[in-house]
């Protein structure tokens, strides 16, 4: 498959020299729980040789700590995480690996790129949470909830599947809104203070904690498909 240039919708791969053990891992952990761009179309049940019924898509899951909670409370589900910041695969293939999980794989890369290879009505759920928000106006265009990445998503989409998004940042939540009003066959509220109440089934992850910490607003939106 052909591989389109995208713009970089993520900051940096690494954030400090990586372990000798995190370096191991990145090759001995990715070679069992790892993904690579397969070279044409792929199921994403066939990771799991089809053992599990429902897939859950985690796109840019950080260090896991989200990603690995919600594999242990379901054990019946299939979990694909995309990542490229590289520390977080490293953390993220050591729980898998600390945990025993059957149920989890790791793409370390671009979700995007994966993405493409996964036919239409493929996956259950997917988790956006927390995305880089680019804030300044000239870096709008790096954010990766953009109309088309959303359509594809949709694409993808199970019947009565679900997308979640969550993020400290109003504005990206309003662009996300406004770039959902044209995607067909999704339920979900604009209500902006709906939207700004945490869902008690949510799952904290590290950057919504570090937003709470610092008295920011936090906003989840639920898609249902
Ligand atoms: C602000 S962090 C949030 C991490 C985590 N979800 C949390 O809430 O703690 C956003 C993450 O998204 C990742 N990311 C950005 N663009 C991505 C993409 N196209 N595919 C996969 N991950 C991406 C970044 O590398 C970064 O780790």
């Amino acid at each position: 498959m052909e591989t389109k240039r995208i713009i970089q919708s993520y900051g940096r791969k690494r954030a400090r020299g990586l372990s000798e053990t995190q370096k191991e891992n990145l090759v001995t952990l990715y070679d069992i729980y790892g993904i690579t761009l397969p070279e044409s179309n792929v199921n994403p049940h066939d990771y799991f040789n089809g053992q599990f019924e429902k897939i859950t898509l985690e796109i840019g899951f950080g260090r896991g700590e989200h990603l690995i909670q919600n594999a242990i409370n379901n054990p019946t589900m299939g979990f694909i995480g995309c990542e490229p910041f590289e520390n977080g695969v490293a953390s993220a293939l050591k729980a898998i690996a600390d945990n025993n999980l059957n149920n989890v794989k790791i793409y370390k890369g671009d979700a995007r790129l994966l993405l493409d290879f996964f036919p239409a009505h493929s996956i259950n759920s997917v988790y956006v949470l927390f995305p880089d928000p680019w804030i300044k106006k000239k870096h709008y265009k790096r954010r990766l909830l953009s109309t088309e990445f959303l359509n594809r998503l949709r694409e993808k989409m199970a019947e009565h599947g679900s997308i979640i998004i969550a993020t400290d940042c109003e504005n990206y939540m309003q662009n996300v809104l406004e770039n959902l009003k044209s995607i067909q066959g999704i339920k979900y509220t604009d209500d902006m203070t709906a939207l700004s109440e945490k869902p008690s089934w949510f799952l904290s992850t590290r950057y919504e904690q570090k937003a709470l910490s610092k008295g920011k607003k936090c906003y989840y939106l639920k898609c249902e498909v």
